[in-house]
């Protein structure tokens, strides 16, 4: 028996499969630079993207695609990988079943998006990261280029993940989008979501961190980890669509949530 699995683990290493790397990308299409394969792009984008990258690709759930540059598609080789594999960890799915045309015609209008002029920032980004250090705390939830605690998403490439009005309704009413930012994409598990337990020795609020038939994982916004055997539990509920993040609309005046607003679009890591 051994022997067929070194023999199968053999014939495993030397497959292609297993050097990896080289990842096969069909050629371009004939019509590639046609307007026939940008309309065709354009419909089936309406179709299977525009629900989080917006119908003309400024962005919702999604980034803004308008960018003349994008993070995980600087050639048009990787652009057809994500579009045909998603992003592993991410909210963006992999394929809808396209032919190798359609595909390539979705890429082509993609990188038609790029080349319209840039989202426009509603203030001044200078003046938002003045109010990030010292309003609201949001180092106190948020990992920004190394800095702060992780109780929420990190924010370092937040501008490439998301546009400005999403960015403006995660300040102004938090409880309207959970971004599920893991690489579970089981569908149910909702990585930020909040949960409340009463304990006999107390109370505590937190995001689950894991959760089975029988014990619960939380983190509490001081970045502390508890766990509880919930047979053990006098009170234990999920608060579905409950941020743990404050709303902001009320503490901040209108001029600084638009420079917050044009900080947090501007952050796109280091490139
Ligand atoms: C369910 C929502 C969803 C759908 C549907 C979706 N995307 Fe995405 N897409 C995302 C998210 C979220 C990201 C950002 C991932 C990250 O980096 O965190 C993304 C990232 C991307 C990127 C990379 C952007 C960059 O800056 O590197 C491209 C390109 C892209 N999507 C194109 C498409 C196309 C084309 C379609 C339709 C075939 C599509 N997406 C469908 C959610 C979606
Ligand atoms: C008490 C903790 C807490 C504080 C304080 C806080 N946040 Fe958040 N934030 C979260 C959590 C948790 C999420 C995850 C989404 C959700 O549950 O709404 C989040 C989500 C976000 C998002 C959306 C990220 C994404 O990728 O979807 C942005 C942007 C954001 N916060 C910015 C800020 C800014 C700017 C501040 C300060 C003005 C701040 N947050 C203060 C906990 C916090």
């Amino acid at each position: 028996m051994p022997f067929v699995f070194l023999l199968m683990l053999l014939i495993w290493f030397v497959s292609p499969a297993a050097a990896g790397a080289e990842l096969e990308i069909p050629a371009k299409p004939d019509d590639f630079m046609t307007s026939a394969a940008l309309v065709d792009g354009e419909r089936l984008f309406r179709i299977h993207c525009a629900r989080c990258h917006g119908m003309l690709g400024e962005g919702g759930e999604g980034p803004n695609l308008k960018r003349a540059r994008l993070k995980h598609a600087p050639d048009d080789d990787s652009l057809y990988d994500v579009i045909d594999s998603g992003i592993r960890g991410t909210g963006m799915p992999g394929t809808f079943g396209p032919t190798e045309d359609e595909l390539w015609h979705v890429a082509r209008y993609v990188r038609s998006l790029g080349a319209l002029p840039a989202q426009t920032m509603p203030g001044d980004p200078v003046r938002g990261k003045m109010l990030y250090e010292s309003k609201g705390a949001c180092a106190t939830c948020h990992i920004l280029a190394g800095y702060g605690r992780g109780v929420g998403p990190e924010l370092t490439e937040v501008g490439l993940r998301r546009n400005a009005e999403y960015l403006r309704r995660a300040l102004t009413n938090p409880d309207a989008d959970h971004p599920m930012l893991s690489g579970r994409m089981t569908g149910r598990i909702n990585e930020f979501l909040t949960v409340r337990v009463v304990s006999p020795d107390g109370e505590y609020e937190g995001l689950r961190i894991n959760e089975d038939e029988f014990s619960i994982q939380l983190r509490d916004l001081n970045g502390e980890i508890h766990s509880f055997d919930k047979r053990e539990l006098l009170g234990f509920e999920k608060a579905f669509g409950h941020s743990l993040m404050p709303g902001y609309e009320l503490v901040l005046s209108a001029g600084d949530l638009d420079d917050l607003v044009s900080y947090l679009m501007s952050l796109e890591g280091s490139s």
